[in-house]
Order: structure tokens, then C-alpha cells, then sequence
């Protein structure tokens, strides 16, 4: 294989490096706070805060596969608040759809008496329950991120993404690494993974363990910018060429060796 083209960083006037060490700088700035964004809008979705999880993932696409908020409250940390009857009564109006009317007739009154003690709003962390509206709040089903959401952010992921690893990957193009399939993988492997992020997406929204396509199709694409990222820059400012190469000014030699 010819390699006529290939310039490696080294043989690349100053000006040029420069171009390219400044516009890795800002990328894995803008990598860093792509990763705190992933974590504030989906930790915490799971009930814990702390860490993002495979079903945090789950819920932010899927929606919560368990009751809506005020069912699982009564079910769990909230089940002793209220005697047995009176939780049936809340059970009962939440499946027989959460209508306004039996609300003021069934429902009001028992959070008047059991629950208002706290959620009257003197807890500001702590959802509200006076009224018909506030209590909606916390019975609507969650059914995870809709389509139009998802088209929206495919598209800006689809083009911005793909205009990222553009730079980047030209950028290491000019990287000397053996084997060269790695080589190949490393660069190739971006562009599939947003693909494969992208429809995981619209698949977990139906069927929730495609959570870990998405969790998988992220890490791979992390490994690869890192990768990426630390070879050019090492290999622009720190990295000796092997010898043979550097004799012909960076460039691989083309006759008699294979690639
Ligand atoms: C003694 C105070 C107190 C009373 C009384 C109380 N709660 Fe709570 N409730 C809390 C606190 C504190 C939290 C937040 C911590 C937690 O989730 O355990 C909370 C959380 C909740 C949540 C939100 C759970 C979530 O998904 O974040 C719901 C819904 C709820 N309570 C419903 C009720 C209902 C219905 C009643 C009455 C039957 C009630 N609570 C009575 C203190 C109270």
C-alpha cells in the first residue's frame, strides 16, 4: 500500500500543530462537559442521585416501568403515613384514572388529614399536595423521553457529532501507529457508535434492556476520543518517529515496504 500521503505530525510546519493542539483543547473541554451534562439530566432518575445507572438510562427513554410516583411513595417510604384503608382508596382513585371530581371527594381529604402535615409546602424538596393540580403532578405515568424529543436531539447529535470526530480523526490521521487496522478501528469506531447510540435510543423507548446498547455505544465512543486525543498530542510534541521514517522527513517511505 502506497503511502504517498502520509505526513506525520512532526513533519507538519509549527502553525499547523498549533491549529490542531488548540482545537483538541476546546474539544476535550466541550468532551468534559458533554459528560456532565449526561450526568445531570439522567442521574438521579433511579431514585439515586449519586450515579448514573443502566436504569436511570432506562427510565430517561423507557419511563419508569414501576407505578406512577405516588403509588411507589404509598407503597414504600410513604406506606405508613396512613392506614391500610385509606392508602386503598388512594390506589383506587389512581387506577380509575386520577379524575378531578373524586379527587375533592375521596382523595382531598385524607391528604388533608395524613400527608399535608408535610407536603404543604414548608418542604420545598418535597412535591406539594394541596391541591388537584399539585396531586396530577405526581400520578401522570411516566413514559419516558417522546419521539419528537428524540428526533430533535438524533439530528443535532447526528450532525454535530459527526462534525466533531471529522476534526478529530483528520487530526490523528497524521499519527504513526502500528498496526494500522487499529489504526482504522479507532477512527471508524465513532462514526458506527453515534449510529448505533442514535437507534438504541428509539429501541430502549420500546423495549427497556436496550439501555445497555446505549450505555456500551457511549463507552466506546469515550475510549476512542480519548485515544485519539492523547495520541496526537503526545505524538505532536513529545514522540520520536522510528528512524526510517524520520529520515524521509515524517513521510512513509513508498517503495519496497509494505504498509
Ligand atoms: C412526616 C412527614 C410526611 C408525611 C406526613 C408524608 N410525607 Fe410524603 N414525603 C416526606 C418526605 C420527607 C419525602 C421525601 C423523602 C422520601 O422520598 O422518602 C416525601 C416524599 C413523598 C413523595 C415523593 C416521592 C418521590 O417520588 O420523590 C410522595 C408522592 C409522597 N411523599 C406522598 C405522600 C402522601 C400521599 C402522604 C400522605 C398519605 C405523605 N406523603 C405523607 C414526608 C412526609
Amino acid at each position: 500500500m502506497s503511502n504517498r500521503g502520509f505526513f506525520h505530525f512532526s513533519a507538519l510546519p509549527m502553525s499547523t500543530r498549533m491549529v490542531y493542539t488548540m482545537t483538541l483543547l476546546v474539544l476535550g473541554t466541550g468532551y468534559l462537559f458533554a459528560m456532565l451534562q449526561v450526568f445531570f439530566s439522567h442521574a438521579g432518575l433511579d431514585g439515586n442521585a449519586k450515579n448514573i445507572s443502566a436504569q436511570d438510562i432506562r427510565i430517561a427513554y423507557h419511563g419508569s416501568e414501576s407505578d406512577t410516583r405516588l403509588v411507589a411513595a404509598l407503597k414504600g417510604p410513604m406506606a405508613g403515613m396512613l392506614p391500610e384503608s385509606e392508602r386503598a382508596v388512594i390506589f383506587k382513585w389512581v387506577e380509575s384514572g386520577a379524575k378531578p371530581e373524586t379527587f375533592e371527594s375521596d382523595v382531598k381529604p385524607i391528604m388533608a388529614e395524613r400527608c399535608l402535615a408535610c407536603h404543604d409546602g414548608s418542604n420545598p424538596h418535597i412535591p406539594l399536595l394541596t391541591s388537584f393540580e399539585e396531586v396530577s403532578k405526581v400520578v401522570a405515568k411516566d413514559t419516558g423521553a417522546t419521539i419528537p424529543t428524540l428526533v430533535r436531539v438524533s439530528h443535532i447529535h447526528l450532525f454535530g457529532i459527526t462534525f466533531i470526530f471529522f476534526i478529530v480523526s483528520s487530526i490523528f490521521t497524521h499519527a504513526y501507529m502500528r498496526p494500522l487496522w487499529l489504526k482504522c478501528v479507532i477512527i471508524v469506531l465513532p462514526f458506527l457508535t453515534i449510529l448505533t447510540d442514535i437507534f438504541s435510543w428509539y429501541l430502549t423507548k420500546w423495549i427497556p434492556g436496550f439501555a445497555w446498547f446505549i450505555i456500551i455505544s457511549g463507552a466506546l465512543m469515550g475510549i476512542s476520543f480519548t485515544a485519539q486525543w492523547l495520541i496526537s498530542m503526545w505524538q505532536m510534541w513529545f514522540y520520536t518517529l522510528p528512524a526510517d521514517i524520520e529520515e524521509c522527513g515524517g513521510a512513509l517511505p513508498v517503495l519496497g515496504r509494505k504498509q
